[in-house]
């Protein structure tokens, strides 16, 4: 039986700066996303929680497809979540659509997807 993917509107496109995040809560208020628009136009949401030690991701620094931990500088890509090596980890990715210049996110099964298989659920 497929999972029901619900959208949830983010904020308008050109509400949203270019490299900068903005934390959104989704769901009953529990998940909390970190958006980006990047410099080429395209939005990203990743958890808003750094695989190492917790960091509010929508206040790192953001360079092309990365932002950079306030924490402790890991940079994480924004596209796949995953930490750029030596640091080892992974955020979890959201399928992001834009309709008549709104943003949404996808949540449910694309949300269940979204994790790279080489990290692990610890
Ligand atoms: S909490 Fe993000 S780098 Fe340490």
């Amino acid at each position: 039986m497929e999972k029901l993917i619900s959208r949830v509107f983010i904020a308008k496109v050109d509400e949203l700066p270019k490299n900068l995040g903005k934390r959104v809560y989704v769901g009953d208020g529990n998940l909390e996303l970190a958006v980006f628009k990047l410099a080429n136009g395209d939005i990203r949401a990743i958890e808003n929680r750094c695989p190492h030690k917790a960091g509010v991701l929508s206040e790192g620094m953001v360079s092309g497809e990365y932002v950079f931990c306030p924490m402790h500088d890991w940079k994480i890509s924004v596209v796949d979540g995953k930490a750029q090596g030596p640091d080892v980890g992974c955020v979890k990715t959201f399928k992001v659509a834009v309709e008549d210049g709104e943003v949404y996110v996808l949540l449910g099964e694309a949300e269940e997807a979204s994790l790279p298989s080489e990290c692990s659920h610890s």
